[in-house]
């Protein structure tokens, strides 16, 4: 495996697709031609499962459900997109990747993190992010960007999660954060409420020091 692979992670609301689309540009134009993905939703059979994940009216699905199908749209993203990406050279910048399984479905959910990284082991195989950006800022606020967001698009199935309450949103938030202080070296934590091309400048910062020969 040549490539890089880079994560973003955070609450909802914190960014991240902002983020992505300037570092993106930053790399591009250090000659980079870095491939931009997304989970859940990064293979056609990921698009299916988001429907399914993100839908306002499934509220029956259980939480061990849930994790199965963000695992089984995992396991199909890695084998499909990120691993061949890698092994041909490129940056890979995913949104949303392993963490956001551990914040949202082991503090947020409840489920037991030693079943979650079990099953995540099996769905992403070789593919470990070489540096997870996390965008880190308070619940509340995040929660009160993402329904600003969610009210100009036309598209309500992509409310569900958003419509949890405040306190499940703060242990993903807690969640994050303790992860990060396991893997410092991996992790990049940046304040949210940043200005966007400060963001994407301290991204590019945090690059170049871990890989000095990419850029
Ligand atoms: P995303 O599209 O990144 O939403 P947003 O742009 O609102 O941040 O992610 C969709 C939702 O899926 C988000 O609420 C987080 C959730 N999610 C999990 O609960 N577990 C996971 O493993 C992943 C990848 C996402």
């Amino acid at each position: 495996m040549h490539g890089i692979f880079i994560t973003f992670e955070g609450i909802e609301g914190s960014g991240k697709s902002t983020l992505i689309n300037n570092v993106a540009a930053a790399l591009r134009r250090a000659g980079q031609d870095p491939l931009i993905t997304r989970e859940p939703g990064g293979t056609s059979l990921g698009v299916a499962l988001r429907k399914v994940l993100l839908n306002p009216e499934m509220e029956k699905l259980g939480s061990m459900a849930e994790l199965m199908l963000f695992a089984a749209d995992r396991a199909q993203h890695v084998s499909q997109v990120i691993l061949p990406a890698l092994e041909a050279g490129q940056i890979v910048l995913c949104d949303r990747y392993s963490d956001a399984t551990i914040a949202y479905q082991g503090h947020g959910r409840g489920i037991p993190l030693d079943v979650i990284t079990a099953i995540d082991n099996y769905a992403r195989s070789e593919a470990i992010p070489h540096m997870t950006i996390l965008l880190d800022l308070p619940a509340e606020t995040g929660l009160t960007r993402a329904r600003t967001r969610n009210k100009k698009s036309m598209d309500s199935s992509e409310s569900r999660i958003d419509e949890e309450e405040m306190a499940f949103h703060q242990r993903v938030r807690e969640g994050y954060l303790m992860l990060a202080d396991q893997e410092p070296d991996r992790f990049l934590v940046l304040d949210a409420r940043e200005k966007p091309d400060r963001m994407a400048g301290l991204v590019m910062d945090g690059f170049r020091s871990r890989f000095p020969d990419a850029v």
